[in-house]
């Protein structure tokens, strides 16, 4: 029997803005329950849930101050227990999000002895030339104890030491607490941080010269995180029901997340090498081929809760047809809330921004707040939201788009019906454009500026726009295999 997670697709819910059950302007916990029955419709497998535990907020969630609890703002452990139950009864699978590089600086571990965090004496000068993935340097001069912490992100975000096996130990309680409550696995936050140079040497290159990726620092990825990961999988296994470990391992070379898969450590991981392509045949070809060559499982993702929206990205329309490749794709598919209504980034005025990331660079990154806008469920949009919706969202409230056979939310719901198995083989096909064949279908991605010709007498499964006998540039089509023979424009 082949493990759930190998073909599953995964939607991820930001908690603070996905529903809101209580009018507040936040998500909520009863809110998802509530919205259960959309997401089966929607035809999804499991949810994410990002971090929901009690937390100052100062990374929304991603500074956490007790593991072990549900914050006010979201609801409490029992709306936590109700939504899992009725996640279940509905045939969907739960993965919480755990966050174990660093706390909160609010959480007792770090206002009491601070023993379990990577701290360096005072003395005159910062222990090393380490900077925040947030902007500015990673370290933060406590006067009144007079050393340093280390906080590979926000200030407020104090990183835990992996070299202390208390931190160990205590993760595993933590584990244990939400797989005794029967959660289906963990994403697991920057998984490949976790352990430190336990030097603190200099980085060679401290600026960040790939957006989005760690390959610059050498200071994380250390052989010792493995050990971790290998203790967690021993206690996922120890339970039944095939738990999973999703790690966020960010590197853009996927041959540096390989590792982290072998057949005793974690069974997932993302591979993010799709967020970094532009709109553009041969670059998105290489990544799929070398990230299929890289790793023993792929997943594939186009979008989370730290990234542009691909509306915006790649377009509207090459949006619609990037959907159709992200689901031929073989293997695990995260998609993020909103993507299935096509939702944009928004152009927040910078009044409202709240990303650290925006506060910290002063305004020089904008930060993450644009994709995290809470998603319109109906026309009338709500008197309260955190941050606000854009009118225009109105017409693309699942409401709307509910009744529009066109609508990307039908796009998607087709898409993940008709989902193919099987494993993936090139066609030859004219430049520009994608062809594959899984088992029941061939996917055509026309991601160059000219129509293409289609194939004659295959049947249509589904398509990205309306087909006339050319594939619109920026269009994607899935027809019918076997048989389908590509004959337009010269082989590549
Ligand atoms: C991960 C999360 C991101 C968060 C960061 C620090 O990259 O996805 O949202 O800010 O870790 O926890």
């Amino acid at each position: 029997m082949r493990e759930w997670w190998r073909d599953a697709v995964f939607y991820e819910i930001y908690v603070r803005s996905f529903a809101d059950s209580n009018g507040d302007g936040f998500g909520d916990l009863p809110g998802i329950t509530q919205r259960l029955p959309y997401l089966r419709d929607l035809g999804v497998d499991a949810i994410w849930l990002t971090p929901f535990y009690p937390s100052p907020g100062a990374d929304h969630g991603y500074d956490v101050s007790d593991y072990v609890d549900v914050d006010p703002l979201f609801g409490t452990l029992d709306d936590f227990d109700e939504l899992l139950a009725s996640a279940h009864a509905t045939g969907l699978r739960v993965i919480v999000d755990i966050v174990p590089n660093h706390t909160s600086s609010a959480h007792v571990w770090f206002t009491g002895d601070r023993s379990r965090y990577v701290t360096a004496p005072a003395t005159g000068s910062l222990p090393n030339n380490w900077p925040s993935n947030f902007g500015g340097p990673a370290w933060t001069l406590d006067a009144e104890r007079d050393e340093y912490y280390l906080h590979l992100f926000a200030p407020q975000q104090p990183d835990l030491d992996w070299h202390n096996p208390q931190v160990h130990t205590d993760f595993d309680e933590i584990l244990r607490f939400w797989l005794d409550r029967g959660v289906d696995g963990f994403r697991i936050d920057v998984a490949h941080a976790l352990v430190k140079d336990a030097a603190l040497a200099d980085e060679p290159e401290p600026f960040p010269v790939t957006r989005f990726s760690s390959e610059w620092r050498n200071a994380i990825d250390r052989p010792e995180v493995h050990d971790i990961y290998r203790d967690w999988r021993r206690l996922t296994d120890s339970y039944d029901g095939e738990r999973v470990l999703v790690g966020e391992i960010v590197f853009s070379d996927q041959t540096r997340v390989a590792p982290y898969l072998r057949p005793d450590e974690l069974q997932l991981a993302f591979n993010f090498s799709l967020v970094f392509q532009d709109w553009n045949a041969d670059a998105i070809r290489e990544s799929i081929d070398s990230s299929l060559a890289a790793l023993p499982i792929v997943t594939w993702v186009l979008e989370n809760h730290d990234v542009t929206r691909i509306v915006t990205r790649f377009g509207e329309r090459e949006a619609r047809a990037a959907a159709l490749l992200l689901l031929a794709l073989p293997g695990p598919v995260f998609l993020y809330q909103g993507q299935e209504l096509g939702l944009e980034e928004v152009d927040l005025p910078d009044e409202v921004r709240q990303d650290p990331i925006f506060k910290r660079t002063r305004g020089e990154r904008k930060g993450r707040d644009g994709c995290r806008v809470p998603p319109p469920w109906t026309r009338a949009l709500p008197a309260r939201s955190w941050l606000p919706q854009p009118a225009t969202w109105s017409a693309k409230s699942v409401e709307a788009q509910l009744e529009d056979d066109t609508s990307f939310l039908a796009l998607h719901r087709r898409a993940l019906e008709l989902r193919p198995s099987g494993k993936l083989r090139w066609r030859s096909s004219p430049h520009g454009a994608l062809v594959f064949e899984r088992d029941e279908l061939v996917c055509v991605v026309n991601v160059s500026a000219e129509p293409m010709g289609l194939p004659k007498l295959a049947p249509v499964l589904l398509a990205s726009e309306p087909l006339g006998d050319k594939l619109p540039a920026g269009a994607a089509v899935w027809l019918r295999a076997p048989g389908v023979e590509h004959r337009a424009g010269p082989e590549q």
